[in-house]
């Protein structure tokens, strides 16, 4: 059974901006996209282990902060080279001002 767990308050992420958070020795990403919906992925790119929290949010996109490769974050999509494996998606709903994840 997949669990919720909370990662931060609504205000501890800025609209367009991806914030680290690490649980049960893994690492995952968590975005605030421009429309103000919250994602989860992977916290590192599939290309080379960097922290995808270090990257650059622009609309859909995540920009990996070590070669520029690119994923769609809401579907964890691949968008070309030097990224081909896409990324993995977490559930995530907020409740009572704080934002949660479903890990399975
Ligand atoms: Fe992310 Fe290379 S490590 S594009």
């Amino acid at each position: 059974m997949a669990d919720w767990v909370e990662v931060c308050a609504v205000d501890d992420v800025e609209e367009e901006d991806v914030i680290r958070f690490d649980y049960g020795g893994r690492t995952f990403a968590i975005y605030r996209s421009p429309d103000d919906e919250f994602f989860a992925t992977d916290g590192f790119c599939t290309h080379e282990k960097a922290h995808l929290a270090d990257g650059l949010v622009m609309d859909d996109i995540i920009e990996c902060p070590k070669h520029n490769g690119r994923f769609n974050y809401k579907t964890g999509q691949a968008k070309g080279a030097p990224v081909c494996v896409n990324l993995m998606t977490y559930p995530v709903k907020v409740e009572a001002g704080k934002v949660l994840i479903q890990i399975g």
